[in-house]
């Protein structure tokens, strides 16, 4: 009996051992993708500005902000590393890269509008590319074509068709869709 319990408190402890290898060697990776944004994006608009950590205090309300599973609201459900709201579109490929570089998982979200919380949940260390400050609309009736980036939400660009044209619409994806002037163009 003896040996049994002693044989347990060994195994526990390796258990415990091996939890604080893995999450140390975590805390190292992720400063190493902190490191490493920078360098893969363009310095005229510094990415350190984009970059939310827990310890920012806007970081729970950006998180929460577009989230519209209100189990986020929960504090067990496990929040991403970093939420990366990319100001120039070389943040978001910095984070692709960064990510697939140190073995994050990434989430990307541009109106969160996405009940299954894929898109800012995750069962593994992960952070978030988030899209919501990229939402620029170039609409060119002469052509009737519009550049629309993916942060930008059907309602914004309705409007912006609506300065330009009577006559133009956006066809919407359903009509689901067109009953939700909040969905962002990346419908994630
Ligand atoms: C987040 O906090 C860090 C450290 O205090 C600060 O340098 C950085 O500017 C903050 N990021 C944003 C986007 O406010």
């Amino acid at each position: 009996m003896k040996a049994s319990i002693s044989t347990i408190s060994i195994v526990l402890l390796s258990v415990s051992l091996s939890i604080s290898l893995v999450t140390s060697n975590d805390a190292v990776d992720f400063d190493n993708f902190l490191r490493c944004l920078p360098i893969h994006s363009n310095p005229l608009v510094p990415i350190t500005d984009a970059i939310l950590t827990p310890t920012n205090s806007s970081f729970e309300y950006i998180y929460q902000l577009r989230a519209s599973n209100l189990r986020t609201l929960l504090s067990s459900t496990s929040r991403p590393l970093a939420i990366i709201t990319a100001l120039h579109p070389s943040h978001a490929q910095a984070t692709v890269v960064c990510a697939k570089r140190h073995g994050f998982h990434l989430r990307i979200r541009s109106g969160g509008h996405d009940f299954e919380g894929l898109s800012y949940t995750s069962g593994v260390p992960f952070v978030i590319l988030d899209m919501f400050n990229l939402h620029s609309i170039d609409v060119d009736i002469e052509s009737e074509t519009a550049w629309v980036q993916a942060g930008a939400t059907t309602g914004e660009l309705y409007y912006r068709i609506a300065e330009k044209s009577n006559v133009h619409g956006f066809p919407p994806l359903s009509a689901l869709v067109d009953t939700l002037v909040e969905v962002a163009m990346g419908f994630l």
